[in-house]
């Protein structure tokens, strides 16, 4: 049987007017039509959101950055300095704020040399994804001519928006590398050869970056290491780091799903040189894929995958139910890494997150590790971004896996064709989210229940997560039933609505998804609240994520 931790190896080988200040719908429910409530409490903040929480991961993986963001500057696709233009103008629509690079897997074999200095003279390497290209698949995909390296990432983060995410080869580069990393990307204009080199390529400036990875699932593909073994070298590359006036933040390659004795093993070894070590990691990374569509008769990694694409109603809970599950791993892992750090400085920083099926629906075939997002992807997505909204207090970045023609794809793009997924509208429903105070919010509403193989299974009915930004709340929610609408009585406790907008991804069939053709299919559509009286009540259609921007007076 292959579990997760093997697959690599595996690939390898082959309104108006409304008062709530004093109302509580969960009081008596005035609405007898409704059978749910939604109720916002203006005064119970839990804590600013993290505009990082809304960020991607973009590695160098089959049609990722090679057809997905480089198309090179002599390319008839629309581009800037070689970066695809239509990607660029999506994503500053997003307000994208992070971009993880190079890996990812990818990233314990990548050196960060190949990657600079002048693109004629770049050495072709193999890739670390060769081994797992189908057959057919484009060669240049197996053979990384390094056109896109540092420099055109941080280009690419500029145009966009974003800071970068550099994630460090601790598995086979020495220590020393990841200095002189650091060194290009962030040593001052004409200080050493590095900032030489790095100014003969056009950027004078530093790049300053902050953000570095430290290995990446280093219990697996990133060097197989024990937490022990990892946090040693944690240490060792961390310590002493020239940090060119500016902050360095170093996340420190965390856990798989439940894997408690790694977070655990991990801290309680990082310590024994004194709690003072745990001011040098500023992020855990926890790593969370939602694959098992089995209904519990494998764990195997590649028997247990469902299709991205044709699904029943019972595959479409059990995909929600597992993404679910991130929540009890959030507070899980925040657990045990209070246990030693007990005033909580390092924060989790998720990566890595979506669900992922077996191959068979990419949009480009011969693209490894594609798949065509559908609906169902988009209330799975809408989901985990509330519950990220929940936890601002633990949660300091997240990046979806992956950006573009991968797996939770918000684009997919080939050549000069490309579109929108139901995830990236669902990223742009919640940008009203980034840099808000998270609001408690208490949802109630009648469970999902569905027939699991014979035996009864549940979930919830009715969730999502609210946010105040002066004096607008907004307010997502995901109604995770395939066919029922939920009249729902939404209280604000606190507060005045005086008008709003209701904006709403869904479609009359879960399978629903965009394509190089039909780019439209899926897609949100906003409207003004007629709110008429009290108390205030919203249908949420089936199988629907919905925003809510109320105006507070
Ligand atoms: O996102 C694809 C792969 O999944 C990443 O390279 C790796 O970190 C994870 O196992």
């Amino acid at each position: 049987m292959l579990g997760r931790r093997e697959f690599v190896r595996s690939a390898l080988a082959g309104t108006g007017g409304l008062l709530f200040a004093k109302y509580s719908p969960f009081a008596s429910a005035t609405n007898a039509s409704s059978d749910s409530r939604i109720e916002v409490l203006l005064g119970e903040p839990l804590g600013t959101i993290s505009p990082n929480i809304y960020g991607h991961f973009a590695e160098n993986l089959s049609g990722v950055i090679y057809d997905g963001v480089w198309v090179g500057e002599n390319s008839k696709v629309p581009n800037i300095n070689g970066i695809r233009k239509e990607l660029v103008d999506e994503m500053r629509k997003i307000k994208a704020p992070v971009i993880r690079f190079p890996g990812g897997c990818f990233a314990d074999s990548y050196d960060w040399r190949d990657g600079i200095g002048p693109s004629d003279k770049r050495p072709r390497r193999t890739n670390f994804w060769a081994g797992g290209e189908p057959a057919n698949g484009l060669v240049s995909r197996k053979y990384d001519p390094n056109q896109f390296g540092t420099n055109e990432f941080v280009h690419f983060c500029r145009f966009v928006g974003s800071q970068p995410y550099l994630a460090a080869n601790v598995r086979s580069l020495p220590a020393e590398q990841f200095d002189r990393w650091v060194e290009y990307c962030n040593s001052p204009a004409g200080s050493t050869t590095l900032a030489d080199t790095r100014a003969a390529a056009g950027f004078t400036e530093p790049f300053d970056v902050r953000f570095w990875g430290v290995g990446n699932e280093s219990w697996g593909c990133g060097g197989n290491f024990t937490p022990q073994e990892y946090a040693v070298e944690f240490r060792r590359y961390t310590a002493w780091v020239p940090g060119y006036g500016k902050e360095l933040s170093f996340i420190a390659s965390g856990p798989s799903d439940d894997g408690w004795d790694w977070t655990r093993g991990f801290f309680e070894e990082i310590v024994r040189k004194g709690t003072g070590q745990l001011r040098s990691i500023y992020g855990l990374a926890l790593h969370y894929y939602s694959w098992n569509l089995s209904r519990g008769r494998t764990r195997d990694w590649d028997a247990g995958k469902g299709d991205a694409l044709k699904f029943d109603s019972v595959d479409w809970y059990e995909l929600l139910r597992q993404g679910d599950v991130l929540e009890s791993l959030i507070n899980g892992h925040w657990q045990v890494m209070g246990e030693v750090d007990r005033e909580h400085h390092v924060k989790l920083v998720v990566d890595e997150w979506g669900p992922w099926y077996r191959p068979g629906s990419e949009m480009t075939p011969g693209d490894q590790i594609e798949q065509t997002p559908t609906l169902r992807d988009a209330i799975f997505s809408g989901m985990t971004l509330d519950i990220f909204n929940r936890h601002p207090e633990k949660v300091a970045m997240a990046n979806c896996a992956q950006l573009i023609n991968c797996l939770n794809s918000l684009y997919l793009a080939h050549e000069d064709k490309f579109c929108v997924t139901p995830v990236g509208h669902v990223f742009a429903m919640y940008t009203a989210h980034q840099g808000g105070q998270a609001l408690r919010t208490d949802f109630s509403a009648p469970k999902v229940t569905y027939d699991r193989d014979g035996k009864p299974a549940s979930f919830w009915g009715l969730n999502g997560s609210a946010s105040l930004h002066d004096k607008t709340l907004v307010l997502t929610v995901v109604n995770p039933h395939v066919s029922e609408v939920r009249e729902t009585e939404i209280g604000v406790r606190g507060g005045i609505i005086r008008a709003g907008t209701a904006t709403t991804l869904t479609n009359s069939d879960i399978h629903a998804h965009n394509s190089f053709e039909q780019r439209e299919v899926v897609a949100p559509r906003t409207k003004d609240l007629t709110i008429g009286s009290l108390p205030f009540t919203y249908a949420f259609p089936p199988a629907s994520v919905t925003k809510l921007e109320l105006r507070l007076a």
